[in-house]
């Protein structure tokens, strides 16, 4: 059994419980201590990003729970709603006690609709039992929690995008600063966490911080939950604790022989067999949780091709490096692929790559051309194989 079912299991409410009883800063200190950091792949310690929230002026605070999980490769998140929604839940009216919120809205993937009437049975559930609504569990915290339809767009998974399309918006991401933590939803104080992040935010509370250092290394505490795709005996979802090799994963899931990994989804990095060795955790290979594995018949050009579609239809198109970097590298991999692509145009391919990194205004722009790059710099004899010998 998972340490989140065990938990689930056989502690229920109990970081709830211990929520309610101690101060707001002993909630934030316990979080902080335990080394939680964000589990959607950018890795902000969630200690800091609640105590910014609770420091932050203002009567009307939110928590939102990102649940617009739509990194290609990525599905982990729909586990855990699916069968762990009460932590999720529990874990999002711990962030309200601590933050001083009275309202949660849960934003939803719009293609995870089949989930929403499960979720507000849950919803339902808890308000009968006394765990969310006024005064949760006979104590002064007035909490409710409304779910929010995606449709469908990959940038709402960017939170101020999210935060725009609650808001009755295109969902386009804002200028950071101001953060959501000072300047979110309806301009008020938001903290917006993913999924497994809440969830374990329950688990901690519930079983101490220790417990969840035990294992992980020193910046990269406690278990992550993968999606495991692509290339290997037995895809699906797993716990793994932080700082496992590449290697290590791979024979769990049944991938040796594998060529390469895409970890991170498909702007995270493509990582050759070489590099098997290092390890998943933010000081390392960071990760929102995906792996995909590619077998060695894999042809790499084409896998960056599935991936450099897809970033063309879900720019938002509100900047120019992402808006047109990314049709760009797609036309120059066609040429790659068609065996027209010179030696000096892949180079200014590349010098496009590195622009957009540094000049997209969101995290969308500045991570679509990172596959492109290290395919380009790990792949070179199945890249040089297409350029033409005179070129
Ligand atoms: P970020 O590092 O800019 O921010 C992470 C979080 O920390 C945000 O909530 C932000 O508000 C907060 N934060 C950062 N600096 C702060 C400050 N000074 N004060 C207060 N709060 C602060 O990363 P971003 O752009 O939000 O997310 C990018 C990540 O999302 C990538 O690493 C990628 O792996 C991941 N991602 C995950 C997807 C999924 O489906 N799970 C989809 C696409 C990307
Ligand atoms: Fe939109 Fe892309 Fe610019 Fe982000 S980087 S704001 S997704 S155009």
């Amino acid at each position: 059994m998972s340490p989140l079912s065990t938990y689930a299991s056989q502690l229920p409410e109990a970081g709830l419980k211990a929520a309610l009883a101690c101060e707001r800063t002993a909630i934030i200190k316990a979080v902080s201590d335990s080394g939680l950091k964000g589990r959607g792949g950018a890795g902000f310690p969630t200690g800091v990003k609640w105590n910014f929230a609770a420091a932050a002026r203002g009567d009307r605070k939110f928590v939102i729970c990102n649940a617009d999980e739509g990194e290609p490769g990525t599905f982990k998140d729909r586990v855990i709603l699916q069968e762990h929604a009460d932590l999720v839940f529990e874990g999002m009216t711990i962030a309200a006690r601590a933050i001083g919120a009275k309202e949660g809205v849960l934003f939803l993937r719009g293609e995870y609709t089949y989930l929403r009437g499960h979720l507000e049975a849950v919803l339902a559930r808890r308000r009968e039992a006394g765990l969310l609504g006024k005064g949760v569990l006979g104590s002064p915290l007035d909490f409710d929690i409304r779910i929010f339809m995606g449709a469908g767009a990959y940038i709402c998974g960017e939170e101020t995008a999210l935060i725009e399309a609650l808001e009755g918006f295109r969902g386009e991401p804002r200028n950071r600063p101001p953060f959501p933590v000072n300047t979110g939803f309806l301009d008020c104080p938001t903290v917006v966490n993913n999924v497994e992040t809440l969830a374990w935010t329950a688990c901690i509370l519930g079983n101490g911080a220790d417990w969840f250092r035990r294992v992980g290394t020193e910046r990269s505490t406690g278990i992550k939950i993968f999606s495991v795709s692509g290339d290997c005996a037995r895809p699906g979802v797993y716990e793994f604790p932080l700082g496992i090799s590449v290697s290590d994963l791979l024979k769990e899931v049944g991938g040796e022989g594998a060529k390469a990994c895409q970890i991170g989804g498909a702007s995270g990095q493509c990582v050759p067999a070489k590099d098997f060795g290092r390890t998943i955790a933010f000081e390392d290979i960071p990760t929102g949780g995906s792996v995909i594995v590619f077998g060695p018949h894999r042809d790499m050009l084409e896998v960056l091709h599935n991936f450099l579609e897809f970033f063309v239809d879900e720019s938002c198109g509100q900047c120019t490096p992402c808006r047109l970097g990314n049709a760009k590298l797609l036309e120059g991999l066609e040429k790659l692929r068609a065996g027209t692509c010179s030696m000096a145009y892949l180079r200014e391919l590349c010098q496009l790559g590195e622009t957009m990194q540094v000049a997209s205004k969101c995290g969308l722009g500045q991570s679509s051309p990172n596959a492109f790059l290290s395919v380009v710099e790990h792949f070179r004899d199945e890249i040089m194989g297409r350029i033409p010998s005179h070129a």
